[in-house]
């Protein structure tokens, strides 16, 4: 090694030692005849000094070292003097003096600072990444995540999981993204899919008896990026045979927390996570993966809106339509200009417009336009079931159900967002369950899944398949944190009738089903077992465990929004030689052409 010790190990026991350093120079400081350099390295930073007194020639070339040289020294551990120590540093207390330094490799000056957390555009933290990498930040997330797949490693072998690795080059797998695609060389006009997930192969794996599977699998999507999705990122894939739903949840709950207590920064908010149906979180949060760190929960006021005079509301519930609102603390005195954007949100999910009422600050009185189609017990009705406190203010939505949850959900996210309660520092995860099978009929008369065409539905509705497909529940599950969805699984079918059923609802023809599937339908004739799985995203929980707003700052090599590397200019056009071993023609749009 050309080091003894890391920079960040030394403390004051090591006061007489002679080590050896090698790191980067995080700053270095000319105080006329002594030259402090911090050290750093990845276990921290250490202050050396070199001293014109000590050594001429070393303190020569210390006037010529810049920042991020790699550099060598020897010298002895010494306490600093009482005054000098830095009580920021975790080696504050003493200093190395150096005996002899060797430059291991000079350094270009860096496009930012790297020893301070400035904000940088982040496409030049992305071009330069290697360089980003060495901060402290991306340093303590890194750190984080390789904490956090430890824990889930140990905690999964301790309870009987064996770690399997499937291929990445397959036959497409379904989970509702594009497929990457890699052609073949050897079979012309052929094509591999990179997975979108191991679903199939974990599912072949519970068949082949391997009953406890995990895997930390890559997965790849070609969809639009946000900040909570990249083309490709890192799931905690598992599945289990002959278990039910709850085994899996109690299981994946108990890793969850012992992994956030492990290796989280953000503490956690809820044990034991509290399960919702899917039914519940939509009506009372308006989506299904709710942010519970806060209330402004919707509340159905059908019953006291149905008598009142405003025909909107009147009509919509005769019709048999809810009519619901969110109570907003503290926004009463919001100006006409501010209702106006909170009506363009509520537009924007489907909502013809938006009613509103505010309390008085002072006296409590409502008002807003729509009040003079209130009774004063009405009024007062509507008072008690939201809650209302003098100063708040009352967003209403009434159409059909799906588009008054929509609307005040987007609403309940946006006041989250303005009354700073998506800050607050916690880990809040629920579970949703009971999802229905599958989402709103499709126009061609066939459904989609709402999960993935290998979901279970529950035992009791399989009957409805026939009659109401759309009010089947499955045995699907999401575990939610803070309005993210982090893992998302289900109890497979493991019967092939039942599967070739789904299949023709879903809009497969026999032959598609054959050609595609035809592999995992044979499976299920040959002894498949009850099985089940989920996946969480690593990439997610870390982000959240992190307190980081995007899970780039999670991995080590992000791509950008659109879905490019900076630093390698990837994706990039190949050589026509590599394009004919392919038997590829390459047709561009009319816009790129050269
Ligand atoms: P699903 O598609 O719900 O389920 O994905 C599981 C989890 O993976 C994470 N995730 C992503 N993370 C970052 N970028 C993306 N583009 C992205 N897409 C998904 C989320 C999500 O909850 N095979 C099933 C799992 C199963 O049924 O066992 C599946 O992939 O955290």
């Amino acid at each position: 090694m050309l080091k003894t010790h890391g920079c960040g190990e030394l403390r004051v026991e090591h006061v007489g030692q002679e080590v050896t350093l090698a790191g980067w120079v995080s700053r270095r400081r000319d105080m006329g005849g002594v030259v402090f350099v911090d050290l750093r390295d990845r276990s921290g930073k250490v202050q050396v000094v070199i001293d014109a007194g000590y050594l001429q020639q070393h303190f020569d070339l210390a006037q010529q070292i810049r920042a991020e040289y790699v550099l060598q020294v020897r010298g002895e551990v010494v306490r600093r003097l009482p005054g000098q120590e830095n009580r920021q540093m975790a080696t504050g207390e003493i200093e190395v003096k150096v005996k002899e330094q060797v430059v291991l490799n000079p350094a270009k000056t860096p496009p930012f600072q790297i020893d301070r957390e400035t904000a940088v555009d982040e496409s030049l933290r992305l071009k330069f990444r290697y360089l980003d990498l060495r901060r402290e930040r991306l340093q303590r997330n890194l750190t984080l995540r390789h904490r956090a797949v430890k824990f889930v490693r140990d905690f999964l072998d301790a309870r009987g999981f064996l770690e399997i690795e499937t291929p990445i080059l397959f036959k497409s797998t379904p989970e509702g993204a594009r497929d990457y695609l890699v052609p073949s060389r050897v079979h012309p006009g052929k094509f591999y899919a990179l997975p979108q997930s191991p679903q199939q192969l974990k599912q072949l794996l519970m068949v082949a008896g391997y009953e406890r599977y995990f895997q930390i699998a890559r997965c790849f999507r070609d969809e639009d990026l946000r900040a909570d999705r990249q083309p490709e990122f890192t799931q905690l894939d598992m599945e289990m045979s002959f278990v039910t739903r709850d085994d899996i949840l109690d299981l994946v709950e108990e890793m969850i927390i012992g992994m956030v207590k492990h290796a989280s920064l953000v503490p956690l908010a809820t044990e034991p996570f509290p399960r919702l149906s899917y039914r519940e979180a939509m009506e009372r949060f308006g989506t299904d993966r709710p942010d519970l760190r806060y209330g402004l929960e919707l509340v159905d006021i059908t019953d006291i809106a149905a008598h009142s005079a405003f025909r909107v509301f009147a009509e919509n519930a005769a019709a048999g339509n809810p009519v619901k609102a969110i109570c907003v603390p503290g926004c009463g005195n919001y100006a006409r200009r501010e209702i106006a954007e909170l009506e363009e949100i509520a537009k924007a999910n489907g909502a013809k417009g938006l009613a509103t009422m505010a309390l008085d600050p002072d006296t409590g009185e409502m008002k807003g336009f729509i009040t003079k189609f209130f009774t004063v017990e009405q009024l007062v009705a509507l008072t008690e079931r939201l809650q209302a406190q003098p100063g708040d203010l009352l967003l209403f939505a009434s159409d059909s159900r799906s588009v008054v949850n929509a609307v005040l959900g987007a609403l309940r996210e946006e006041m989250g967002r303005r009354l700073g309660l998506k800050e607050t520092k916690a880990l809040s995860f629920c579970w949703v369950i009971d999802f229905p099978l599958f989402e709103e009929k499709l126009e061609d008369g066939h459904y989609a899944p709402s999960h993935h065409m290998f979901t279970a539905p529950k035992r009791e509705h399989i009957p409805l398949l026939d009659t109401d497909p759309a009010a089947v529940l499955s045995e699907q599950y999401d575990l939610v944190c803070n309005g993210f969805e982090v893992a998302g699984g289900s109890i497979r079918i493991h019967e092939r009738p039942l599967q070739r059923k789904i299949m023709e609802l879903i809009g497969f023809s026999w032959q598609q089903a054959e050609e595609q599937f035809g592999h995992m339908l044979e499976a299920f004739e040959y002894g498949a077992p009850p099985h089940g799985g989920i996946a969480p995203g690593i990439d997610r929980l870390v982000a959240l465990m992190a307190g980081e707003p995007n899970i780039r700052e999670v991995m080590a090599f992000p791509k950008t929004a659109q879905a490019t590397d900076l630093m390698s200019d990837t994706p990039s056009y190949v050589m026509q030689k590599q394009l004919d071993e392919l038997h590829l023609t390459v047709r561009l749009p009319q816009a790129e052409k050269m």
